[in-house]
């Protein structure tokens, strides 16, 4: 076990600086606005909020940057790396919940760490699947029959599951997609394409996954608007300043990843959201690597879309969610058209249907939403917190012992951080690290994680990459360390020439 205290010392002050600039005047943002009659409503539906107090922003700042150091995520700060499963949840027994982690791969007990590309499913999560298809299986919304009705209810069950998760106010603003990357596609065509005029800014981050930057950045080629980056400092965390002097009355929505899949950064989301309310834009969160890791709630954000995952949080593939606010959903168009999202078609028009069903063409992934339904049943008997809590341990263990390994280099510090490490061997692509470890049982992702700028801005096009769940454990972190070790090792000693 490790003991020396964790340094995380720091306060990101220059956002709490940048609650102090002077805020922009409304008639600013509606005079650059195209079409300000028809939608200035949509980007000051909040007008009363505009302009916002610069009070009401400093205390958002300070909320999520106290003066003690680093927001809530800083529990570990100063503190000796400890944890006591029977505090929260026995994570023997969650083990026993995922058939898949019982099997040898290459002869030894197989190590998950490859969480942040997809999680293991539970066993309560295969057996809703398999009920569902026993038992209730058709499709929903328009047949009269029991099974049908049986379907309806599961779907839109899970809808609510969803809603209550992240907090959202209505079922009606959830929307069933197959994930994050079509969220964002959808949110990028409807959005984008009737919002964004030429000569109009997106904003995403150097931190994103290419699901948020090629979207955006093909809706910016079309609408002739501008794509701008917000750059990220050594440490591998978005710099405020930088962010702060892209916002402008030009922006119209700004899209960024709330966790980052390749150092694991926690960006301080809320804070990000308030400042660009301030111009009057509009905000995507990427919540594929924060929807099970940290609690989500997007009216305490105030967020206008939340996209995510199932099958990042211990759902099936194919399916995902997008929350929308309402007043936003009801303005956009249609994404895909068909059956199931009209209310009446004759061969010269079209009525569509209400939100949510207006973006939800043909048949759709019933029994995986019904798998979605059971994965968040699922995290919220182990709670979220309690999640949260034991995975930060995790990674914080993970990062020191990896730390000290001859030859090992982690890319990217961020200050506040969870459930991913990224790291290199000087002399070894990789790759070849990753087959190697593999050999070990230990399934991790090394390569280039689809976030060839985050890492290129580190001067890397590749680094190996274990990420955690709260179903791995330290003795499973040791035999990886054990195993870099002696790669690292072996490396030094019989492949000099080798360069990443
Ligand atoms: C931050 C982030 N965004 C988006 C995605 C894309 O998710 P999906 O492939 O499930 O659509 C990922 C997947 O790794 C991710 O990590």
């Amino acid at each position: 076990m490790l003991d020396e205290p964790i340094d995380l010392s720091g306060v990101c002050a220059s956002f709490r600086r940048l609650q102090e600039s002077p805020l922009l005047p409304a008639g600013d943002v509606g005079s650059a606005f195209p079409e300000a009659g028809e939608l200035a409503g949509l980007f000051f539906a909040d007008s009363d909020d505009v302009p916002v107090e610069s009070s009401t922003l400093r205390s958002a700042a300070e909320q999520e940057f106290a003066d003690t150091g680093y927001s809530r995520y800083s529990f570990l700060r100063d503190q000796p790396i400890t944890y006591d499963g029977r505090e929260t949840f026995d994570v023997q027994a969650i083990r026993k919940d995922f058939p898949i982690l019982h099997q040898k791969v290459n002869g030894k007990d197989l190590i998950w760490f490859d969480n942040a590309a997809t999680t293991q499913k539970p066993r309560q999560v295969i057996e809703a699947i398999a009920r569902y298809y026993e038992r209730d299986n058709s499709n929903i919304h328009r047949a009269s029959h029991a099974l049908a009705a049986r379907a309806t209810d599961g779907y839109e069950g899970a809808r609510e599951k969803v809603r209550r998760f992240i907090n959202a106010p209505s079922a009606e603003e959830i929307i069933f997609v197959r994930g994050t990357t079509e969220g964002i596609n959808l949110v990028a065509q409807t959005f984008g394409r009737k919002l964004i005029q030429p000569g109009d800014e997106i904003i995403i981050s150097t931190l994103d996954h290419h699901a948020n930057i090629v979207p955006w950045q093909q809706l910016a080629k079309e609408r002739s608007a501008k794509l701008l980056v917000i750059p990220v400092n050594d440490r591998g965390e978005v710099i405020p300043e930088a962010y702060e002097s892209l916002l402008s009355p030009r922006t119209r929505i700004v899209s960024f990843a709330q966790v980052n899949n390749t150092f694991g950064t926690i960006v301080p989301a809320k804070t990000m959201i308030d400042m660009a309310k301030r111009y009057g834009a509009r905000v995507l969160i990427d919540g594929a690597q924060s929807v099970a890791h940290t609690p989500v709630d997007v009216q305490d954000l105030d967020v206008d879309f939340f996209v995510f995952s199932g099958h990042k949080i211990y759902a099936p593939t194919g399916i995902g969610a997008v929350y929308g606010k309402k007043e936003l959903l009801a303005l956009l168009p249609p994404w895909q058209s068909g059956g199931n999202m009209i209310k009446d078609v004759t061969f010269e028009e079209t009525i569509f249907n209400d939100p949510p069903h207006k973006f939800e063409a043909g048949t759709p992934n019933v029994a995986d939403a019904v798998g979605l339904g059971a994965a968040l049943d699922y995290v919220g008997r182990v709670g979220i917190q309690n999640i949260e809590r034991y995975e930060h341990y995790l990674t914080e263990y993970a990062r020191r012992a990896l730390g000290q390994v001859d030859g090992v280099r982690l890319v990217g510090n961020p200050r506040e951080r969870v459930s991913v490490v990224s790291f290199v061997l000087p002399n070894l692509p990789a790759p070849e690290v990753g087959k190697l470890l593999d050999q070990e049982g230990i399934a991790l992702r090394a390569g280039h994680h689809c976030a060839q700028p985050a890492l290129r801005r580190f001067g890397l096009e590749a680094t190996v990459r274990p990420s955690f769940s709260f179903y791995n454990t330290t003795d499973e972190i040791d035999k990886m360390v054990e195993a870099v070790k002696k790669i690292a090792n072996v490396a030094f000693s019989s492949h000099p020439n080798i360069r990443i």
